[in-house]
């Protein structure tokens, strides 16, 4: 079918532009066989393939799918901070897809967690979209080198589960451009890919479905995309506005129900033909795109497997690690307490869930590594965590008086984390939590295994020393946790949010689910750590958190000038040693703070990172190259980023609470915001700040005795604030109206020159 676009468009009938624009079923597009335009096969994603047969698909992950490989799902791969072992992965999944002749994959998931209560929290990424974006871009590029598109999803703002397919985000523009949209736009820009999922809400107003501003302003016209907008899973409100607006593909099919609507559309000329051709060359361009993706290759689930446990390897988080009392030792007598060791959570419910292939048990591969006994009880039913029953503590609590050491795993199985419903608080199941406090009462050594999608509530933390978190760590989630707990594998995750110390913490508290349908983001851009660290409220564990078994030490940080200009970019270096005794792994973040600053701006925001590997006593030297926007905010009124001249710390380290250096480059930028036009209701201090009209102000403000107009640029806020027409009102003041008029055009003129 590679023809010209334009040429096939051109042979097409009305009727059969309808056609291509909305699904024939549940996961297939329609074809033109007239034209030889073929159907094309569409999968979730985003962890892993879920192939459902034909008659027997769903959206929700209620009917059974084929086999696959469940990686790590987006919280948990994310905690990896790693875009070659996403990449692995995101090339892994396309291989698999390929098998099933799916050539459109609905991943990756990446919305911001903005809340640890949202439903999805385990698809996606993290809570910066710095990271998100870097890890999108890569998932991108690597599946789509296989020849399967990628979906990115949801665009934009889906960032609760509550009554998703109706509710409004508002996000004021400065947010949304800045949090919410960044992510999106570095895997458009950098990933490049040839299709994107609308997301089901309303963004400001207006379904993201039928969202002009979003799609085809933003998305296209901003960021340069040129692929195929696919919708959310029943997010079309109206078909017609919806093509209106550049929704490409309206998934699933509707039968006849769409092509009804866009009809009428069309012939009432509320749709032009032009707008429906917009759309039907997206969706030729994606099937001209995945032309390769329909080769088979279906022996790939044992060396995917194989990588999927290599990926949980590199995503599992120590927390915490008092007294080294982990790694554990293989000979000594270990207690396994806790169902979730034998049946481990490795992903989450709903449209991603994987029909997974082979699944690693951890108390297996416990017992596997261990050399000494390995002891087990379930601690808790499984089906029914709210239940405190003596029926499984007591049983637990024999075991873990005998053991020399103990492992306590327990975390939210899939009832309390799915697609289409929040969580209702941070707490772990009751019987889960009764078993930590029970077990580190006897033996204060246990070491907490915690498996959850997002942070959760920990009343124990204080009296636990170890405690490493596994996300959902897809289906080699059990060998990677043996694997690090015995030391044979040294953790190396960090976490992509923060966890807080309670919910009434979070900055979405008081609006994340607050009515029905308005959700106002009222905490702007001071999402995860940039809310807390401006807040200065003490965290559990802070954004970019996790230990290892070896030490690093930083030194060296380097940046390439110390005076720059907005233009230029920034070139900083940084050396990292492996101290230690043992070989590991350490992610060296960056973050950039704006000094001093016009707008409220967060302490500091994560602009690079590298995750390197380091035996003993070996140095790297890591280097970052920031450009204009990892110095810039985005200004609402100009609509356009803007950097402000001034001092930027730059600092380097472990975590976003643990930066180990860091030194001052100053910037120099145009002047932030100049003056356009001078009102009376200018201040004294916008006119100061002008060199173009500073000297104007001063030959006005000598008339005045109340002035000294030398000390203006530096004078006090209340003086600086005062409007230009206080020169006029003000008792006694011998500047007549007719002056102050006169002065406003001459500064006006000075502006104009
Ligand atoms: C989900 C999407 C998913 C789609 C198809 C929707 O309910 O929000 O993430 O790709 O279903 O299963």
């Amino acid at each position: 079918m590679r023809q010209d676009i334009r040429a096939i468009i051109d042979k097409l009938s009305l009727e059969e532009k309808i056609t291509l624009v909305t699904g024939a079923d549940f996961f297939v597009s329609r074809a033109v066989e007239r034209l030889d335009i073929p159907a094309f096969k569409m999968s979730d994603g985003p962890h892993g393939v879920r192939a459902q047969a034909e008659g027997a698909a769903d959206h929700l992950g209620l009917h059974a799918s084929a086999e696959a490989t469940c990686f790590p799902s987006g919280a948990a791969m994310a905690s990896g901070w790693d875009p070659e072992i996403t990449a692995a992965v995101g090339a892994a999944i396309g291989e698999e897809a390929k098998a099933h002749g799916i050539r459109v994959m609905l991943g990756p998931a990446f919305n911001i967690k903005r809340s640890p209560l949202c439903g999805r929290d385990f698809e996606y990424y993290a809570e910066d979209p710095y990271l998100a974006g870097k890890l999108a871009a890569a998932y991108i590029r690597a599946m789509q080198s296989t020849g399967v598109a990628a979906c990115p999803k949801h665009f934009a703002g889906n960032n609760q589960e509550d009554r998703r397919m109706v509710s409004n985000s508002v996000i004021d523009e400065r947010a949304l451009r800045e949090i919410y949209l960044p992510a999106f736009e570095m895997a458009v820009k950098e990933g490049k890919p040839w299709s994107i999922m609308c997301a089901y809400n309303r963004l400001n107003g207006v379904f993201c479905s039928e969202n002009g501003w979003l799609l085809d302003q933003v998305l296209r016209k901003e960021w340069g995309f040129d692929g195929a907008v696919i919708s959310d899973w029943g997010a079309v409100s109206d078909r017609a506005k919806a093509v209106k607006a550049g929704m490409d593909l309206e998934m699933p099919g509707t039968g006849e129900f769409s092509d009804g609507i866009l009809r009428k559309a069309l012939t009432a000329g509320e749709v032009s033909e032009a707008e429906l051709d917009a759309c039907v060359e997206h969706i030729l361009r994606l099937i001209q795109r995945t032309e390769a993706a329909v080769e088979n290759r279906n022996d790939v689930l044992a060396e995917h497997h194989a990588l999927a446990r290599r990926a949980a390897e590199e995503c599992l988080v120590l927390l915490k690690n008092e007294g080294h009392v982990l790694p554990l030792e293989k000979t000594r007598t270990l207690a396994v307490l806790g169902a979730l060791a034998e049946h481990p959570r490795y992903q989450g419910g709903g449209s991603s869930h994987v029909a997974s292939w082979q699944v690693d048990n951890t108390l297996e591969c416990l017992r596997e590594l261990a050399d000494g006994e390995v002891l087990y009880a379930p601690g808790y039913d499984l089906t029914d965590g709210e239940s405190v029953s003596d029926e499984y503590l007591v049983p637990a609590m024999e075991l873990a008086g005998k053991a020399d050491q103990v492992l306590v795993f327990v975390g939210l199985t899939e009832q309390y984390e799915t697609e289409g419903a929040d969580r209702a608080d941070m707490k772990l199941p009751k019987a889960h939590d009764a078993l930590v406090r029970q077990v580190l009462a006897v033996h204060p050594d246990a070491v907490v295994v915690l498996t959850a999608g997002a942070p959760v509530a920990m009343p124990w933390i204080e009296d636990v020393k170890a405690l490493l978190s596994t996300y959902t760590a897809g289906d080699g989630l059990g060998s990677a946790a043996a694997r690090i707990l015995f030391g044979e594998v040294n953790p190396s995750g960090k976490l992509a949010e923060t966890m807080p110390i309670c919910l009434e913490h979070n900055p979405s508290y008081l609006n994340f689910r607050e009515s029905k349908t308005d959700i106002r983001y009222a905490e702007g851009v001071f999402v995860g750590y940039r809310w807390y660290e401006k807040r200065k409220l003490s965290v559990l564990f802070p954004f970019g958190h996790g230990l290892s078994y070896t030490t690093f030490a930083y030194s060296h940080l380097t940046l390439d000038k110390q005076r720059m200009n907005e233009t230029e970019s920034l070139t900083v270096s940084v050396d990292v040693m492996n101290v230690g005794e043992v070989a590991g792994k350490e992610v060296v973040q960056l973050y950039v703070s704006d000094m001093e600053t016009s707008v409220p701006r967060p302490v500091k925001e994560l602009k690079g990172f590298t995750k390197i590997a380091l035996e003993p006593g070996e140095t790297k030297t890591v280097t970052f190259r920031l450009n204009r926007r990892a110095f810039a905010f985005y200004d609402t009124l100009d609509g356009d980023w803007a950097v402000e001249s001034g001092e930027f710390e730059i600092s380097v380290g472990a975590s976003s609470a643990d930066i180990r250096l860091r030194d001052i480059v100053t910037v120099e930028a145009a002047p932030w915001r100049p003056l356009e036009t001078v009102t009376q209701e200018t201040t004294f201090g916008e006119l100061a700040d002008d060199p173009r009209t500073y000297p104007l102000l001063c030959k006005y403000l000598r008339q005045s005795p109340m002035y000294h107009p030398e000390e203006m640029p530096d004078a006090p806020e209340f003086l600086r604030n005062l409007p230009l027409w206080t020169l006029n009102h003000m008792a006694g003041s011998e500047i007549t109206k007719q002056m102050l008029l006169q002065y406003v055009a001459e500064l006006n003129d000075v502006l104009r020159k």
